[in-house]
Parts: C-alpha cells; sequence; structure tokens
C-alpha cells in the first residue's frame, strides 16, 4: 500500500541499495541509528515507505564534526551535496575533472542506505572564471561537456540530478517564461534544452529535474515566477525535450503564507506527468527585507506548523517524492551568513536537540503511516 506514493523507479532504487548496503554493512548501519542524538523515532524511521526525507549535506562538517555526521546518518535517507558537486568543485578547470569530494558524499549516501540528489549540472553563477571567460560556442561545447561526463560518472546511482538550476527571471510572468541573464543567458539561447538532452544520453535512467526559488506556489507573490516555470516544462514536454520533474527550493520565513498554492501548484505539475521534489526547504525566522529574528516559543510552533503543512501536502500528491531540507541543523544554515541575526531555519537547533518543527513532521508522518496502513 505505502509503495504506491514511489514511482516504480524510485522504489526499486530503493530496495536494491538498501538491501546491497545491509548486506555489505549491516552492523555499521545499526550502530549508526542506535547512537543518533534521538533514542526514539527518526525522520527516516517515521517516513518509512511514504517519501525520503532528505538534507543537503556538508563534507566539511561531515568530517569534522561527529554529531553532525552521526545525526544526518540516523534522520534522513537522502542527501544532496550542498556544494561538492557543482561546477566549480567538479570542474575547476577546463576539462580536468575533480571528483573527490562529490564522490565522498556519494559515498557518505551508500554507506547509510541513502538515497543520493545530484546538485547541479548547470547553473548561471558560482561557475569557475574559465567557464565565463569562453566565447558563446566555446560555451556551449563546455556545457555538453560537463554534463556528460558528471551525469555518466554517476550514472543510475542518483535518484535524480538539478539538470538546471535558477534560470528564470525574478520578473519572469507566465505568459513570457523569461530566462534570466547570466553565464548562459544568452550566450546559449538553447541552454536548458541542450543540458537537459545531455543529461538524458549520458543517464538514460536519471530523473531530470528544474530547480528554483520562488516557484512553489501557484498563487499570491510568486505566482508570476511558478507560473512562468510551468509554462517554461510544459513547453519543454511539448517539444519532447526530457524532463522528469520539478524541485521546489522553498527558501521561506515563518509568514509564509502560500501552502494552499504550493498544493495547487504540485497538482498541476503533477498533471503534465511530472514529479515534485520539496529541494532546499528552510523556514527563517525573520523575514525580508531586514530579517530581524527574535527567536521565541511562538515562533517555533509557526515554524513547525509550516513545516507540518507544507509536508502533509507532499504527502497528499502522489507526485511529491521527496522531502528535503537545506541542511538539517541551525548550527550551520546558510542564512546566518547572509543575514544579520541568527534564523534557526532549521527542525534540530544548534546543539542537534529536535525542535518543534521535527516532533510535527514525525506527528504528521506517523498519521500518515496509520492512513495507508491496510483495515484490520
Ligand atoms: C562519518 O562518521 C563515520 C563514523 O565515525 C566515519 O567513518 C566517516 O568517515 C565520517 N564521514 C565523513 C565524510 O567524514
Ligand atoms: C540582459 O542582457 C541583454 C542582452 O545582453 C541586455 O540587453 C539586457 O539589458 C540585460 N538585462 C538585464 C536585466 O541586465
Amino acid at each position: 500500500m505505502c509503495d504506491q506514493r514511489s514511482p516504480p523507479g524510485l522504489a526499486g532504487t530503493s530496495h536494491t541499495m538498501r538491501r546491497r548496503t545491509r548486506n555489505l554493512l549491516g552492523a555499521l548501519v545499526l550502530a549508526v541509528v542506535a547512537t543518533g542524538v534521538s533514542a526514539a523515532t527518526t525522520l527516516r524511521d517515521a517516513a518509512e515507505g511514504l517519501v525520503p526525507m532528505g538534507a543537503a549535506l556538508n563534507l566539511g562538517y561531515l568530517t569534522s564534526d561527529a554529531t553532525y555526521n552521526s545525526t544526518a546518518a540516523a534522520q534522513y535517507s537522502l542527501l544532496t551535496a550542498e556544494n561538492e558537486c557543482k561546477w566549480s568543485a567538479t570542474e575547476p578547470s577546463q576539462g580536468v575533472f575533480t571528483f573527490d569530494d562529490c564522490d565522498a558524499l556519494w559515498h557518505f549516501a551508500q554507506a547509510n542506505g541513502m538515497w543520493f540528489r545530484g546538485h547541479n549540472l548547470c547553473w548561471g553563477s558560482y561557475n569557475p572564471a574559465w567557464l565565463e571567460a569562453l566565447t558563446p560556442d566555446e560555451k556551449r561545447d563546455a556545457l555538453v561537456d560537463h554534463v556528460a561526463t558528471v551525469a555518466a560518472r554517476y550514472d543510475a546511482n542518483v535518484l535524480a540530478w538539478d539538470v538546471v538550476n535558477e534560470a528564470i527571471s525574478d520578473s519572469a510572468t507566465g505568459a513570457d517564461p523569461a530566462l534570466k541573464n547570466s553565464t548562459w543567458y544568452p550566450d546559449v539561447p538553447d541552454f536548458v534544452d541542450v543540458a537537459f538532452q545531455t543529461a538524458r544520453e549520458a543517464c538514460p535512467t536519471c530523473k531530470l529535474f528544474y530547480n528554483d526559488y520562488s516557484i512553489a506556489s501557484s498563487q499570491g507573490w510568486s505566482s508570476d515566477k511558478s507560473d512562468a516555470v510551468y509554462a517554461l516544462v510544459s513547453d519543454m514536454l511539448a517539444r519532447g525535450i526530457p524532463i522528469d520533474g520539478v524541485g521546489f527550493q522553498l527558501h521561506i520565513a515563518v509568514d509564509y503564507g502560500l501552502v494552499d498554492g504550493v498544493a495547487a501548484n504540485m497538482a498541476r505539475l503533477a498533471a503534465l506527468g511530472l514529479e515534485v521534489h520539496v529541494t532546499e526547504l528552510d523556514v527563517a525566522c525573520g523575514s525580508a527585507p531586514d530579517h530581524d529574528c527574535t527567536w521565541t516559543d511562538a515562533i517555533a510552533e509557526a515554524q513547525a506548523d509550516l513545516y507540518g503543512q507544507l509536508l502533509e501536502a507532499c504527502l497528499d500528491q502522489p507526485a511529491c517524492t521527496n522531502f528535503e531540507t537545506w541542511g538539517f541543523t541551525d548550527k550551520y544554515s546558510w542564512l546566518d551568513a547572509q543575514d544579520g541575526s541568527p534564523q534557526h531555519p532549521l527542525p534540530f537547533d544548534e546543539d542537534y536537540v529536535t525542535k518543534d518543527a521535527f516532533d510535527t513532521m514525525v506527528g504528521v508522518l506517523e498519521a500518515a503511516q496509520e492512513a495507508h496502513r491496510p483495515a484490520a
């Protein structure tokens, strides 16, 4: 019954991977689970058979912080490399590929029975300087070479790749899925098609995703950009460009009031035959423009409600096949480097103690398990 929620490919990946991992490393996996911070339920156990529970992980912290390492392994069933598989990490000089760090994350996933989600193959920023300096024709060749090489290396052992990240302009409208100026646009106007076609050739079994921010809700302030992404992927499908899903980053704040719009957007993408992944969820305490934050019990509860509502929206939609946060502990959040005051955006606090958001998500997962359980 529960497996109905997972498409065959995803479920197959899970079973194959876990069987292999447990045969080789069963004792290790059990030991890691047994020493996790929460002696009770973990997110991954609560979500077993429902949806992967994911977190973006950072190799430096996995290596240097034993509690980060053991908590990630115990709590999550999917990981994304925060930075280690991006272009500047994997091809720092043209034609010279360095996979050590990306491989290390991939091995951590294998050792702990986790799915691996690749991030990312093509993005318009944070690229190496050599790439920015190429002519348009050279850029197109470099794109094909990079996508083909990276996608082929990890092949089907990756659940999904973010093939293209953040291509759509923030001022796009639904009728005009405008691409933003970047490394790729306007130099390589069809770079999205090129990236997805190359990824499909290099890895026929990988799920290929378009990933972006401010595109989760088809209602409210982000509806124009969400509509533009809907138009982009509809057009790709109509032209036979391979794409399997859309990633909703969901970097949001506690005052985000658009969960109904997220559910509606998931539904219309599902109606196109696409999957949806929640890829980078974090719920900041402070809101734009100043992000000032006073962390209180009331804010913690509002944050927990939002985590719970979004997880429910995902569980209610069969096409939602990953639920993932960007990091997992308030000890390390990319937001704190951007904003003045600590944002407390994640389900574990800075001491790895579970927060209200964690408890609410476990409650939602347990209720979903109960609802899926066949009648006695
Ligand atoms: C995570 O911790 C395990 C157990 O201590 C260790 O063997 C492994 O090397 C660590 N992972 C990384 C990437 O450092
Ligand atoms: C984007 O690039 C085009 C062509 O290079 C240029 O005309 C336009 O002003 C740029 N737009 C922005 C917002 O920078």
